[in-house]
């Protein structure tokens, strides 16, 4: 952990990327066997060919997982050395626990924070800008981002027009404090919640817990419960509009002007609102990274798996500009420029790497273990020898606690 009071300028800057999407894939064909749809309506409508799809032992966290460990690697980061984990999901593991605490404890991340943060397919954004902002003031110095999705589990397999547009996949990013400078430069972060009515998912909550799910008509009086709702032509108007002004004001934030610009990475919504947004910023369409038609929309995981596959196969190179730009439910809105320093994956350490695995193996144990000596202790405290237990469990343990009861 940092320490609080520096001097010289602090930077944030993407270190180590992963991403992880799962081995099925739903192609349009196969779509055209679940509801009334055609490949042809949904390339050119959408720009979409397939979808990847969780199988039944995949989920959020454990996609999350797989991305966060090949960020760590490529980072060369060991997961004792991070501060903070931030899932930006709509699709939690639970309400609660956070599935970034699930993250935590997988890697054996035992000095981190974790969190989950909600802000829909804008929510990589967002967290990314958390943890950039707790780096730059200097509170911390590694955090590890993670946008992860499973939306095939509230989807509405029986509405053509929200179930051919999302897939499931996680991308992570490991940033960390320099004082080179670079890296996260500006931030635009917007919501207007008079638009959620637009696109949500009614669920289990303080106002929805007790509504019931079964039986209700689909009389389009209310979304069902547990499934995403949509109003796509309203949500596609509301997307063109704040991507161009988000852009242009996060730019002008970094104090850069657009021809600076070398790639926009887009929240991968419809290729049609990627190329509306390219004709109001009067950009090329080339200039903005898009692999939708492999994934479709993927929510928060959109934004990190198109970073990694251009940071991979070498379209962002060191010291280019980039824009993350995202929208999604809320409604929510935001936009990153970017300055990306590094020019590949770190020098891998031997001894890290075996660091990093033993961590893995050690976490899960160390978990197990942990739940059984809870157990045990409850068991023994209701048991005839609990008076002794908790007489023992009262004495001071070390000299910290003596100092705390004093
Ligand atoms: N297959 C075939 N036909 C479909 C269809 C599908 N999957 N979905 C809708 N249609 C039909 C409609 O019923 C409508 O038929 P009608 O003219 O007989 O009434 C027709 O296609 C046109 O529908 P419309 O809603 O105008 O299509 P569109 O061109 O606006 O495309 C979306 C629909 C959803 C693809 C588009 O509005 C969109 O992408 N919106 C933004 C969604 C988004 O980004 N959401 C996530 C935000 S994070």
């Amino acid at each position: 952990m940092a320490a609080n009071h520096r001097t010289a300028p602090r930077y944030a800057h993407v270190v180590g990327w992963g991403m992880a999407v799962p081995d099925r894939v739903l192609t349009n064909l196969d779509l055209e066997a679940i509801v009334d749809t055609s490949d042809t309506w949904i390339r050119e409508r959408t720009g979409i060919r397939e979808r990847r799809i969780a199988g039944e032992d995949e989920s959020t966290a454990s996609l999350s997982f797989a991305a966060a460990r090949q960020a760590l690697e490529v980072a060369d980061v060991l997961p004792s050395e991070l501060d903070m984990i931030i899932v930006a999901t709509s699709t939690p593991e639970h309400i609660f626990p956070s599935t970034a605490s699930l993250i935590q404890d997988w890697l054996g991340a035992s000095t981190a924070g974790a969190f989950d943060l909600s802000a829909a397919c804008t929510g990589f954004i967002y967290a990314l800008n958390m943890a950039a902002q707790a780096i730059i003031s200097g509170s911390i110095d590694t955090a590890l981002v993670v946008g992860a999705e499973t939306m095939s589990r509230l989807l509405d397999w029986e509405d053509r027009t929200t179930c051919i547009l999302f897939g499931d996949g996680a991308g992570a990013v490991v940033v960390r404090g320099s004082e080179m400078p670079g890296g996260v430069l500006s931030n635009v972060l917007r919501s207007d919640g008079s638009g959620c009515d637009l696109l949500g998912v009614p669920t289990v909550g303080s106002r929805d817990a007790a509504v019931p799910d079964a039986g209700l008509p689909r009389d389009g009086t209310r979304p069902p419960m547990h499934k995403m709702y949509m109003n796509g032509r309203e949500v596609f108007r509301f997307a063109t509009r704040v991507m161009k002004d988000s852009v242009l004001e996060a730019v002008e934030k970094a104090g850069l002007t657009m021809d600076d610009i070398d790639w926009i990475v887009p929240h991968q919504a419809n290729q049609r609102i990627i190329a509306r947004a390219a004709k109001n910023l009067n950009l090329p369409e080339e200039r903005f990274i898009s692999n939708l038609d492999r994934y479709g929309n993927t929510s928060a995981a959109s934004i990190p798996i198109a970073l990694c596959e251009a940071v991979n196969d070498g379209r962002i190179q060191p010291e280019q500009y980039l824009v993350l730009v995202g929208f999604g439910g809320g409604l929510t809105w935001g936009a990153m420029v970017l300055q990306w320093g590094v020019a590949g994956p770190a020098e891998q350490t031997a001894i890290k790497r075996y660091r990093r695995e033993f961590s893995y193996t050690v976490a899960r144990t160390r978990s197990r273990f942990s739940r059984t000596l809870r157990r045990l202790a409850e068991l023994l405290n209701r048991s005839p020898l609990g008076g002794l237990y908790r007489f023992f469990d009262r004495l001071p343990h070390d000299a910290s606690d003596q100092e705390g009861s004093s």
